[in-house]
C-alpha cells in the first residue's frame, strides 16, 4: 500500500464530519500509515477520543498542557516526525485560525510549529452558506496561496438538511488524495488520454453484447496518472466503478461512441492507453423493438466491424505515445509481440485476459521494440504505478 509506513498527524476539529474522520482513521491504519490523532475542545463534542484512540491504536491528544509529554512540548514533539498533517474535518472557524497563525490551542499551535517541510492539507466541512460566504472563500484562497492542500469540500446533501458544496470529502476519496499527494509526479504536465472497461452492443433495446471486462485496471492506470501529476480524461464503458478523483470522465456505452470520444479528445493528448476491452463487431441493424421468440427459429443477426480505436489513433500524422493492452487465452508472447507490431505501438501490455476480468490483481508482461518484460502479480494499484512510471520514462527518452 502506498500509505504504508506514512506517519500522519490527523486533526479533528468541530463539525459534524467528525464521524467520518473515524472511518478515515481506520482506512488510514488498515493502509498501514502510523495516525496520530489531535481533537480540538469542539470536535470532542462530536465523537469521543475513545473511539479515535481504540482505531488509531494510539493515544489521542486534546490538550496543550498534556502532562504524558514530558517536556510539555506536544505542539513541537507531535509533528517532527510525521510525514504529513490532515485536518478532517476542517471547520471554517479553524481555516480562520490557520489563516492568521492563532495558536490557542493544542492543533493549532501544532500546525503552526510545524516544520516548513511537512506537508498540511486540510478537509473542510461546513453548511454551504459558511463555505460559500466571501470570508471563507477568502480564507480557502489565502490557505492555498500558504501552500495548503485543499481536498474539497464536495457537493451534496448536508447533516443540516441544505445542500450544496461543503460536505467533506468522503474517507476512501480523502484516502486516494493522500496516496496521490505522496506520489512522485512523473507524468507532471502531461495529459493522458485512458481508455477503460466494456464496450456494450445493443442487439435490441434490452439486448446486447459485451465482455467480462470490469474496468478496475483502465481506473487503476486513469488514478496512477492523475497522481502522478498529469491531466487524465477517462473514457470509460459500462461499469459499476466509481469514478477516480480529479479524472475528467467520459461515459459510453458502444464502440462507436468510445472512437468518436477518443477521436474528439486525441489531439490534446501527449499520451493514450487503450485498456479498453473493445466489441470488434457490433450488431450490423439493432432492432428498435424488442426481438420476440416467434415461431422458435434462432434470430438472423448480422455483424459490422467496429473501429479499430488504438490502430487508427497509432496511425494518425502525430500520434500520442500509444499503449495498447492485449487480452489472450494463449500463447501470450507470440501474439503479444505480434499485435504490438501489428498496431504499430511503442508500448503493448500483455495479460491472460480471461484470468483477469473483474479480478483485484494482475500479472503483465510489457512489450517493445527491445523485448518484452514481465511485471511480477501485484494488486492493479500498484502494477496500474508501475506502469506509469514504465511510460514516464519512456516518453522522457
Ligand atoms: N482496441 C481498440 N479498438 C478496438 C479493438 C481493440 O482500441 N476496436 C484496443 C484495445 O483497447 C487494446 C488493444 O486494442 O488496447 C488490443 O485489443 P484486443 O481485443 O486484445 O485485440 P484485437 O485488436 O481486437 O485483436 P484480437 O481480437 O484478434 O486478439
Amino acid at each position: 500500500m502506498k500509505l504504508a509506513g506514512k506517519r500522519i498527524v490527523l486533526g479533528l476539529t468541530g463539525g459534524i464530519a467528525c464521524y467520518k474522520a473515524a472511518e478515515l482513521a481506520r482506512g488510514l491504519v488498515k493502509a498501514g500509515a502510523s495516525v496520530q490523532v489531535v481533537m480540538t475542545e469542539a470536535a470532542r463534542q462530536f465523537i469521543t477520543p475513545v473511539t479515535l484512540q481504540a482505531l488509531s491504536g494510539r493515544p489521542v491528544f486534546t490538550d496543550q498542557w498534556d502532562s504524558r509529554i514530558s517536556n510539555n512540548m506536544a505542539h513541537i514533539d507531535l509533528t517532527r516526525d510525521a510525514d504529513a498533517v490532515l485536518i478532517a474535518p476542517c471547520s471554517a472557524d479553524f481555516m480562520r485560525k490557520l489563516v492568521h497563525g492563532a495558536a490557542d490551542d493544542l492543533l493549532s499551535t501544532l500546525c503552526l510549529a510545524r516544520p516548513a517541510t511537512v506537508p498540511l492539507l486540510v478537509a473542510p466541512a461546513m453548511n454551504v452558506e459558511m463555505w460559500e460566504n466571501p470570508a471563507t472563500r477568502r480564507n480557502a484562497d489565502q490557505l492555498r496561496s500558504d501552500g495548503i492542500t485543499l481536498l474539497g469540500p464536495v457537493a451534496g446533501e448536508q447533516a443540516c438538511g441544505e445542500t450544496g458544496l461543503g460536505r467533506m470529502m468522503e474517507p476512501e476519496s480523502l484516502l486516494e488524495e493522500l496516496q496521490a499527494f505522496f506520489q512522485p509526479k512523473l507524468l507532471r504536465g502531461s495529459r493522458v488520454l485512458v481508455t477503460a472497461g466494456p464496450t456494450f452492443e445493443p442487439i435490441d433495446p434490452v439486448r446486447g453484447i459485451t465482455n467480462l471486462s470490469s474496468g478496475k485496471m483502465g481506473y487503476a492506470i486513469a488514478r496512477a496518472a492523475r497522481s502522478a501529476g498529469a491531466e487524465v480524461t477517462l473514457v470509460s464503458g459500462p461499469t459499476a466503478l466509481a469514478a477516480p478523483n480529479g479524472v475528467r470522465m467520459l461515459p459510453v456505452t458502444t464502440a462507436r461512441e468510445m472512437h468518436a470520444a477518443v477521436m474528439s479528445e486525441i489531439a490534446a493528448q501527449q499520451v493514450f492507453i487503450a485498456v479498453a476491452a473493445v466489441a470488434d463487431w457490433r450488431v450490423s441493424e439493432a432492432s428498435s423493438q424488442k426481438i420476440k421468440k416467434q415461431d422458435g427459429s434462432p434470430p438472423a443477426l448480422a455483424f459490422e466491424q467496429n473501429p479499430d480505436i488504438l490502430a487508427e489513433v497509432a496511425a494518425l500524422p502525430a500520434p500520442p505515445y500509444c499503449v495498447g493492452f492485449a487480452a489472450e487465452s494463449e500463447h501470450l508472447l507470440e501474439h503479444g509481440a505480434a499485435k504490438r507490431r501489428r498496431k504499430n505501438i511503442p508500448l503493448l501490455v500483455g495479460n491472460i485476459g480471461h484470468q483477469t476480468f473483474g479480478k483485484d490483481d494482475n500479472e503483465l508482461v510489457l512489450f517493445d521494440d527491445t523485448g518484452h518484460y514481465p511485471l511480477p502479480r501485484a494488486g492493479k494499484d500498484m502494477l496500474a504505478d508501475r506502469l506509469v512510471a514504465e511510460i514516464a520514462q519512456r516518453i522522457r527518452t
